[in-house]
């Protein structure tokens, strides 16, 4: 089953977002597979966000994530990946369709609430800066067969 890593940025943990948004995956119907919540350090900052290395936003984005706790978590789930990137909505939250969390709780591009990996690739790139395989739980919920 295909997994994807979110990261509910400084500004969403500030906000008190992390009840609402990982309620919003649950009721999908989505298994939460590992969570936690830390600080993240410069290096794990510029490791994750190495695509973006060359962009002129690179820098303020590096600074603004490790400003303040944010909550990581892997989710699973069939086509995960494009059904949490459709949960959050377009990157800038002033463009996000409303129902999308962006477009619910958003209206900046940088202080946009939520980051989810956009492929396999990044996918297989991002979650080991943050969880362990260890950390992975293997388990099953109750309502697995009807979900
Ligand atoms: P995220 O999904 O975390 O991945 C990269 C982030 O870069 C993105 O969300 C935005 O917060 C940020 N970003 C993308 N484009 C811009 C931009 N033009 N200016 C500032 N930040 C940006």
């Amino acid at each position: 089953m295909e997994r994807t890593l979110i990261l509910i940025k400084p500004d969403g943990v500030k906000r008190r977002l992390v009840g609402e948004i990982i309620g919003r995956m649950e009721r999908k119907g989505l298994k939460l597979v590992s969570a936690k919540m830390l600080v993240m350090t410069s290096s794990m900052a510029e490791k994750h966000y190495e695509i973006h290395k060359t962009k002129p936003f690179y820098r303020d984005l590096v600074k603004y994530i490790t400003s303040g706790p944010i909550f990581a978590a892997v989710l699973e789930g069939n086509n995960v990946i494009q059904v949490v990137r459709l949960m959050a909505g377009t990157t800038d939250g002033s463009k996000a369709q409303p129902g999308t969390i962006r477009g619910d709780f958003a209206t900046g591009i940088e202080r946009n609430i939520i980051h989810a990996s956009d492929s396999t690739e990044a996918y297989n790139h991002e979650y080991p800066i943050f969880f362990s395989r260890e950390e992975m739980l293997d388990f099953r919920y109750g309502d697995e067969d009807i979900v």
